[in-house]
């Protein structure tokens, strides 16, 4: 195929020139009716291009043109056999994995640091899930890699999962050694199903890890949006057949409709398919780029007094992830500095650290006032205690015991209890401190005391909490069968 095409770029640049009457949706009339408020700030041109489906440029729930063509032009870049644009981000691309994986009463083994959107899927598909747990980064207090002998021993106790869900790289870039993982999933006949929402870059450069189909995963989800040059939301998903699952991988195109708009944004698929045509363009020098200008950061931010940044094996090093603790500052702490007192945006912060992704976009300049901003930071804080260790977090807790399936909690009715009685009462409810957006309790699970001091510490300090009341707060929490009733009235007044 030709790379250098961009099929859905020419069918709506087709589409606009036949300058249409245009009486479809969206109401907009292409460039003229959305608002001069914003239309003022950035031109009208871009608003053409938000068209919708037609003869000429395809539908994506039934692709037979444009789309149809851009999919596959993307599938040949990242050698899969079948690819997908997904419009509702990795999201709905987990979701649709999952349904496709694992129906009601079967099994299905999920790592424990998987994003919610796996949670979503479980409630969506009703199957069982079995956990397997990441191993613990202590020198950074976060989860790392999922250890190949961790799957292996969860198999060998539940040789019955029809798929394993994992997410490599996670947030932090730190990839799990999925060539090995493959290996046991097929084995035991099940499909290797990876959130590879941060890692759609890898596959262009050797100096950053292998990527999922690259190493052997039957399914995979890449967030186009977060490390290549499409619109938020962007994501695709990616088949590679290995004689495993056939039947599931055919479901999967069935249930991308179940999770997708039926009206799917041609902004958004048309920048998939001008952020396929640069990567097969240049991918290897924008890789090249973002590892260069991440390299400059690291080597200059390790000098820094107070200053560490992450390194490692298995590691996605256009990730950045630095910690101040050395000089008392938490990660949350750090985050705020740089954000109110310097402009230097970071993607997220935990108690210990913050992280950066560095894309090819990045410029040098950016790299520089990071740089700055931490070394003066390092010279006002100089001298301060490090952070100590009994006044972080708890570290992340043992697997709850889990009494019902999520989907069966999901849908069961459910009490409104006060946080500081829930300890000892089965979750009706996620709870995710975010970001990362990982949750710590899945409905149906028991909050056990350990993950309540856990979760307590996110509360107690105002972090932001997915699964939180409207009020954004863990003031109450919804749990199943409980006899609890004295916190009725102060839900009320609340
Ligand atoms: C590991 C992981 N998976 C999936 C998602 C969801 O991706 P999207 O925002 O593209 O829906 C995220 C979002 O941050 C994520 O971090």
């Amino acid at each position: 195929m030709n790379q250098s095409n961009t099929p859905l770029l020419q069918a709506v640049t087709e589409l606009i020139e036949t300058k249409p009457a245009y009486f479809r949706i969206p109401g907009h009339r292409l460039d003229k009716g959305v608002s001069s408020r914003w239309t003022d700030q950035v031109g009208t041109a871009i608003f053409a291009y938000d068209v919708t489906e037609t003869p000429l440029t395809d539908d994506l729930h039934s692709p037979e043109g444009a789309i149809g063509e851009a999919q596959r032009l993307l599938g040949e870049l990242y050698s899969a056999d079948q690819s997908f644009f997904l419009v509702n981000g990795s999201t709905c691309g987990n979701e649709a994995m999952i349904i496709s994986a694992a129906f009601e009463g079967e099994k299905i083994m999920i790592a424990r640091n998987a994003h919610k959107s796996a949670l979503m899927g479980l409630i969506l598909s009703g199957a069982e899930p079995v956990y397997v747990m990441p191993e613990v980064i202590d020198d950074w207090a976060i989860q790392g890699e999922i250890a190949a002998e961790a799957v292996r021993k969860a198999f060998a106790e539940n040789p019955d999962c029809r798929a394993l869900f994992l997410v490599s790289p996670s947030y932090y870039g730190i990839c799990s050694d999925l060539r090995a993982i493959a290996d046991i999933c097929h084995e035991y006949g099940a499909l290797l199903l990876v959130d590879e929402a941060h890692g759609g870059h890898v596959y262009f450069h050797d100096r950053l890890p292998a990527g999922a189909l690259e190493a052997g995963a039957d399914v995979c989800v890449q967030s186009m949006h977060k490390v290549t040059g499409a619109l938020t939301q962007s994501s695709v998903l990616h088949i590679k057949h290995h004689g495993v699952g056939e039947s599931v991988l055919e479901r999967i195109a069935q249930n991308l409709q179940l999770v997708q708009s039926t009206s799917p944004s041609y902004l958004l698929m048309t920048s998939l398919d001008c952020a396929r045509y640069e990567l097969a363009r240049n991918g290897a020098k924008m890789m090249e780029k973002a590892l260069h200008l991440a390299a400059y950061a690291r080597h200059r931010i390790c000098k820094i007094s107070g200053f560490r940044c992450m390194e490692g094996e298995r590691l996605d090093r256009t990730r950045l992830v630095i910690s101040a603790g050395n000089i008392g500052l938490t990660g949350y702490a750090l985050e705020k500095i740089l954000f109110e007192e310097y402009a230097v945006n970071m993607e997220l912060s935990d108690y210990e650290n913050v992280l950066a992704i560095v894309t090819y976009a990045n410029e040098i300049e950016d790299m520089d006032k990071l740089v700055a901003a931490c070394a003066e930071i390092s010279g006002r804080y100089a001298g301060r205690d490090a952070l100590r260790r009994e006044d972080s977090y708890p570290p992340f807790p043992q697997l709850p015991q889990q009494v019902m399936t999520p989907r069966r909690a999901y849908f069961s009715a459910a009490e409104t209890v006060c946080w500081q009685e829930a300890a000892g009462q089965i979750a009706g409810q996620m709870i995710a401190p975010y970001p990362p957006g990982i949750p710590v309790i899945y409905p149906g699970e028991r909050i056990s005391q350990a993950v309540w001091d856990y979760i307590e510490c996110f509360r107690r300090d105002g972090r932001q909490i997915h699964g939180a009341g409207p009020n954004g707060r863990l003031d109450w929490v919804k749990v199943i069968g409980t006899e609890t009733k004295s916190c009725k009235n102060a839900i009320d007044e609340i």
